[in-house]
């Protein structure tokens, strides 16, 4: 009996393993330019985290955990999201002592929400994201915003729009929750059952209500930035100004909140203007938090961070980058032929040296006709075909058959040889990308 995926989960393999792998490297290699560190938390941790840290009145805490009492009859939760678990980890090993400040981490790994899939909506996907605590200053919030952008860049994704608000401080909120609570009051009875229990507990979640009835009324209602103090006002604009010096122009957002209570202050989300690529929504987000560590048990240090779903990036690459991704797909340098099984055994000492030398190289492993092997080789897309038989060990030499070009060049096997295949295979690549540009050319002229 066939066995299927669990709904909203998916297999990531090949090509797009491939990019999700090129995207983490890329991505952690601007995190450490940066000064962070990896971090790595259990995907498993105790329920009242997610509730504390998200807020229990969150559509993700009420609506979206994997929740299950382990053996031991413990509510535990699979992570929804990465942030709590990284500031549990900093207060469990008191990571802010024995660190000096700022605290900076980076991370990557599964997260899991029961939500309705849909286009880049799953219910096991990936974040890749950073946190840092310990800097209470606007330019803390710059560099988390730039550093976003930067990784975006570096995967070659420019046309995107960072959004950008506040939700203030303390009294900012507690201002503008009564304001939400004073104009819903006129629409709640109308509205669903969710935004009812919201309306109760947290006027503010009613804004994240999908709801088509509900949309029009949440439209209509006030915006935060209306009730921002001058002190967050101008920490919002020193943000702005300054991200502004450094090329990466914001729109100011007044509807955008966030799904999770523990932001304060500046918040942001990044959404991208392929038009080429449907709209998965936002490729990441984040912001400010002034007391999310204390409030998980550790010092009053404040942090900020953001976090990439790294479906939505993968598959905006996949549609964004597909021509170059065909071209330029690492196939195979080497594939070595054995004829009998003393070849074979042979052949593992010259595979493990090329594999050592850098070369992605595999053998047949069964003795074989040279017609199907060489055919399998090429079906695979290896660039090269060595052929080490009884003939070729008799003469000291190799044969190395360029699959491109079908030419042949016997290789004497001693210290050059490693040298020689170097210089074959920069050949390859010459002739491979500038030969393809012309016969584009060329067929271009036909058309
Ligand atoms: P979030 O906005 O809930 O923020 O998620 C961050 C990103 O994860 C989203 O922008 C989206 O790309 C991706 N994502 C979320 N849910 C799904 C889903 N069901 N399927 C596919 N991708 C999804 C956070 O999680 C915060 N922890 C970010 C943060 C870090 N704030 C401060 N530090």
């Amino acid at each position: 009996m066939e066995i299927n995926p669990v709904k909203g989960t998916h297999d990531i393999y090949l090509e797009e393993a491939d990019i999700y792998h090129d995207i983490e490297k890329c991505f952690s290699e601007v995190a450490m330019l940066y000064n962070y560190h990896e971090i790595r938390t259990p995907i498993i941790e105790h329920t009242n985290l997610f509730a504390r840290s998200a807020g229990e009145d969150s559509d993700i805490v009420n609506k979206e955990m994997y929740t299950f009492l382990d053996k031991g009859g413990r509510s535990i939760t699979l992570r929804p999201e990465m942030t709590a678990g990284v500031l549990r980890s900093i207060v469990s090993n008191k990571l802010y002592i024995a660190k000096e400040m700022p605290v900076r981490f980076f991370y990557s790994g599964p997260c899991f929400r029961y939500e309705r899939p849909q286009a880049g909506r799953y219910r096991q996907f990936h974040q890749f994201g950073i946190e840092t605590l310990g800097v209470n200053t606007p330019y803390n919030d710059v560099e988390v915003i730039l550093m976003a952008k930067q990784m975006l860049s570096m995967i070659r994704l420019d046309n995107v729009t960072v959004k950008i608000n506040s939700l203030g401080n303390e009294e900012t909120r507690k201002n503008y929750r009564a304001a939400l609570r004073e104009y819903f009051g006129g629409h709640i009875e109308n509205m669903c059952e969710d935004c009812k229990r919201r309306y109760e507990l947290n006027p503010l979640r009613i804004l994240d209500c999908k709801v088509p009835n509900d949309r029009p009324i949440i439209e209509k209602a006030p915006v935060i930035t209306d009730f921002l103090t001058p002190e967050d006002k101008e920490w919002l604009n020193t943000v702005r100004d300054m991200l502004s010096d450094l090329g990466v122009e914001t729109v100011l957002d007044t509807h955008l909140v966030r799904g999770l209570d523990y932001y304060t202050g500046v918040v942001f989300e990044i959404a991208s203007n392929y038009k080429e690529a449907p709209d998965f929504g936002a490729l990441g987000g984040g912001g400010h938090y002034a007391h999310l560590l204390k409030e998980l048990g550790g010092p009053d240090l404040e942090g900020a961070g953001f976090s990439f779903g790294l479906e939505r990036v993968a598959s905006l690459c996949q549609i964004i980058f597909k021509e170059e991704i065909e071209k330029y797909q690492e196939s195979l340098d080497f594939y070595v032929v054995g004829l009998n099984d003393e070849n074979i055994q042979n052949n593992f000492k010259l595979i493990t040296s090329l594999r050592l030398e850098g070369f992605i190289s595999d053998m047949n492993y069964e003795v074989k006709s040279m017609k199907s092997i060489f055919k399998y080789a090429s079906k695979i897309g290896s660039k090269f075909v060595i052929i080490a038989g009884d003939d070729e060990m008799n003469k000291g030499i190799v044969r190395v058959k360029n699959m491109l070009t079908e030419e042949q060049y016997d290789v004497p096997y001693d210290d050059q040889l490693f040298a020689k295949l170097h210089d074959l295979m920069k050949e390859y690549y010459e002739k491979r990308f500038n030969d393809n540009s012309e016969v584009e050319e060329e067929s271009g002229d036909i058309n």
